[in-house]
């Protein structure tokens, strides 16, 4: 007797297992706040995007109610189709003018924007830089635009400039891109955009730059890294979404006004797929205009990167150059990481360890990301358990 299909995927669970590397889902009930509900406990949540602390903003929800009320529940279909409602145009009109861009262009989700804009910008016979620990979606619209990858060391602008030097384009219409994350999404540490900036304009070339977990964080007006350096160019690209700081849900492209015209005629995860829902533009709207009148809530959020990341060290952590919200807790061993990551769990914290796939081998972590609402009272128990636990695993 022949066994059932799905066999194999029972086999290929159990060797995840085994590795240490099986994934399961967490339930939580309840709002998104600094804590969480999960399991019938009150946990810390140590974890979550919700870096602003927006997510159960009054001002946001009142908005996306009456957006609701207003317009329906969906778009129902996509924008260059009959989905592209005064709400999605007003939403990108705000985010290009909070980008300092001339024009931007919004997507379902941030993982679609970048998957979009990379594959409407390159093809076949062009080539992509890509910093080797980027995002999956860029990697992903990296390997979808069937263009030239090459990936340089983290962070490394002179590896940026060799590589460049070596790649003349066969033809002068074929484009070099280089991609990079504003505040990297599992260490925490921040691109040098000028620098980079400068060896694209050296090779010709275009940046982007995914600020996914840099907007509302970083820049005196919370824009995001060309904000933070003060950088205005029109060779730079910035993408980002509306899903982390802003507490909404969508990505958007902003930049100059005929890179983003070609994107809403090229870029296949806009045009095949249905408009975001009005309420859902609503919220982001809101987000944005808190983020505008608001810059205590982001100054809060710094007096607690620095109260915790000092506090980490000063226990002998290894923080790993984190320089914003985002805070690894280098750990190893990807065995060692899920047992401090449970031992959290049962004191009541919730901040996953981050293994492979996700991050190399023996760059097992745990990764805590902060946010505005925290309190000190909060921040302080969470490095006494860490102090504890970290003995005890012999980490510190
Ligand atoms: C750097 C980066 N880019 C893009 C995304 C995708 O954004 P979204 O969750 O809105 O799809 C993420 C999400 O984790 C991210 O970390």
């Amino acid at each position: 007797m022949s066994l059932p299909a799905y066999q194999i995927f029972e086999e290929k669970i159990a060797g995840l297992k085994k590795a240490g590397r099986y994934r399961d889902l967490k339930t939580i009930t309840g709002p998104v706040g600094t804590t969480v509900f999960m399991d019938g406990m009150e946990m810390i949540l140590l974890c979550s995007n919700n870096y602003l602390g927006l997510a159960t903003h009054p001002r946001i929800k009142e908005a996306e109610a009456s957006a609701l009320k207003k317009y329906g529940t969906g778009a129902c279909a996509s924008r260059l189709i009959s989905g592209n409602m005064e709400i999605h145009e007003a939403l990108e009109e705000k985010t290009a003018t909070f980008k300092g861009c001339q024009s931007a262009i919004i997507f379902a989700t941030g993982y679609m924007a970048n998957v979009g804009v990379i594959t409407a910008l390159a093809g076949k016979g062009d080539l992509i830089l890509s910093d080797e620990l980027n995002h999956a979606s860029i990697i992903d619209g990296c390997r979808l635009s069937c263009a030239t990858i090459s990936i340089y060391a983290h962070r490394d602008v002179d590896a940026i400039n060799s590589i460049l030097s070596q790649h003349d384009p066969p033809d002068p219409h074929n484009r070099r891109l280089i991609i990079t994350e504003g505040i990297f999404s599992m260490d925490g540490d921040i691109a040098p955009l000028p620098d980079i900036l400068e060896a694209a304009k050296i090779h010709d070339a275009w940046v982007i730059v995914d600020d996914a977990h840099a907007t509302g964080v970083l820049g005196e007006n919370g824009r995001g890294t060309a904000e933070y350096f003060h950088l205005k160019d029109d060779q730079l690209i910035q993408v980002g979404t509306f899903s982390k700081s802003l507490a909404s849900l969508g990505g958007y492209v902003a930049g100059p006004e005929p890179v983003i015209e070609w994107l809403k005629n090229n870029s296949r995860s806009f045009i095949y797929s249905t408009a975001l829902p009005p309420s859902i533009c609503a919220g982001s709207i809101a987000a944005i205009e808190i983020l505008e009148s608001n810059h205590l809530i982001r100054r809060h959020l710094w007096k607690n990167i620095k109260r915790f990341r000092q506090g980490l060290i000063n226990l002998g952590f290894d923080t790993m150059g984190s320089q914003a919200q985002i805070i690894p807790i280098l750990t190893g061993d990807t065995n060692l990481t899920m047992e401090f990551a449970e031992a959290l769990f049962e004191k009541g914290i919730y901040a996953p360890g981050i293994r492979p796939p996700t991050v190399p081998e023996g760059k097992s972590r745990i990764r805590v990301s902060l946010m505005a609402s925290h309190t000190y009272e909060q921040i302080d128990r969470v490095l006494y358990v860490f102090e504890k636990v970290g003995r005890q695993l012999g980490i510190i």
